[in-house]
């Protein structure tokens, strides 16, 4: 006992901000606005919390990492649309398109048997990468329905056919329609409600990665949806959206055109019309590197100091990128944070361990599939 009155507390890293204490028992959108009309099943667990890393200054954390214990992340919201989409159309099948380490798609396998569709993914070959290679190990043994692709080359040929198809439900890759953006319309709520909650001050800066747009688009339009509904509080922030993914799949008028898209469905489905502030989307080019997946210094960096601090996993393809971007925001001079705090670092990718792979199925997997793997454990 002596010893323990001596002993010198461990440094607070990473605060944790209570959870608010009423679980939400819905879909955020329905909360405040009862009318519309939107197919949704619970996938996640929300509120995910806000939390400080007083490491870093003003700097707060969207753990949207936590999302779900099972594989949690972004995807969360935007599968639970699109699975509800399929469950009320009749589909029993449900399937996605991907890169070979897709988050995305390890979210649509792992979470859609819980509401009863059968998951399956046709996967593009991609850079070999340990992030993306873990991701691979537990898709090709969760799931007897994956199609990794050897060359790219016949992507389009698998789209066109699952979008075909009339007993397969196809999420499109990112789940980047309005149906799927509007789980980040609601996440946009939830904070507001957070924030009103004093639970963190209003961010003037969000910090995010941009894959699909999906997520961004969602958050472009739920911010002044939650102004003109009177729950955020002051100026709306600067959305800074760091490219992952090449031009344009992540051109400035592709985000704006499934922001409005989305916009316009939110009035089609009972929502109320929302004015969109596209000046408040900034476009961060600088960290994509030599491209899509590909490491770079700066995201290892950010990777590593995340880990030091204790705060959520940064990986490399998506996370990291965003995470770099953050770092040198508040590092230089120039800034275009121009000293204006609070800012939030949106948390994209899950935190949640990964299920065990099964290395007996997985020594089945065609050659090139293992030796794809060879090459990204030795990274
Ligand atoms: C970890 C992570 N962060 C960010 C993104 C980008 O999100 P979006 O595709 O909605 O732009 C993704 C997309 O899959 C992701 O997996």
């Amino acid at each position: 006992m002596g010893g323990d009155t001596h002993a010198t507390p461990a440094p607070v890293l990473c605060t944790p901000y209570p959870v608010l204490s009423t679980p939400v028992p819905d879909f955020m959108l329905k909360r405040h606005l009862p009318n519309l009309d939107v197919p949704h099943v619970q996938l996640g667990e929300y509120p995910t919390p806000v939390e400080h890393l007083p490491a870093l200054g003003d700097v707060w954390l969207k753990r949207e990492d936590l999302s779900s214990p099972l594989y949690g992340g972004n995807k969360i919201r935007t599968l639970e649309t699109l699975f509800a989409d399929a469950l009320a159309r009749g589909f029993k099948r449900v399937w996605t398109l991907g890169a070979y380490g897709s988050n995305q798609a390890v979210a649509c396998i792992l979470h859609a048997r819980r509401v009863g569709l059968q998951p399956g993914a046709v996967l593009f070959p991609q850079r070999a990468t340990p992030t993306a290679a873990e991701n691979l190990r537990v898709m090709v043994t969760a799931c007897d329905e994956v199609v990794a692709l050897r060359s790219l080359l016949t992507f389009p040929w698998h789209w066109l056919k699952l979008k075909r198809s009339r007993e397969i439900y196809l999420v499109p890759p990112g789940g980047a329609v309005p149906l799927g953006a509007l789980g980040h319309v609601g996440a946009a709520l939830e904070l507001a409600e957070q924030i009103n909650a004093g639970a963190m001050p209003a961010p003037r800066h969000i910090v995010l990665a941009i894959g699909s747009t999906c997520t961004t688009a969602g958050l472009l339009v739920g911010l002044p949806l939650a102004r003109q509904l009177g729950l955020w509080p002051g100026e709306l922030p600067l959305v800074h959206a760091v490219r992952v993914t090449p031009w344009p799949v992540t051109a400035r008028f592709q985000v704006l055109r499934l922001a409005r898209a989305t916009a316009r469905y939110l009035a089609q489905v009972g929502g109320p019309v929302v004015k969109l502030q596209p000046e408040r989307l900034v476009l961060n080019t600088r960290h994509f590197g030599w491209g899509y997946a590909r490491i770079t210094q700066g995201g290892l960096a950010a990777a590593k100091h995340f880990a030091e601090l204790m705060a959520p996993p940064l990986d490399t393809t998506y996370a990291a990128k965003s995470g770099a971007a953050l770092l040198e925001m508040l590092d230089t001079g120039d800034s275009p944070l121009r000293g204006q705090s609070p800012v939030l670092y949106w948390c994209t990718k899950s935190s949640a361990p990964l299920p065990p792979v099964d290395e007996a199925k997985l020594a089945t997997a065609p050659g090139y599939i293992r030796r794809w793997l060879k090459r990204a454990d030795k990274l």
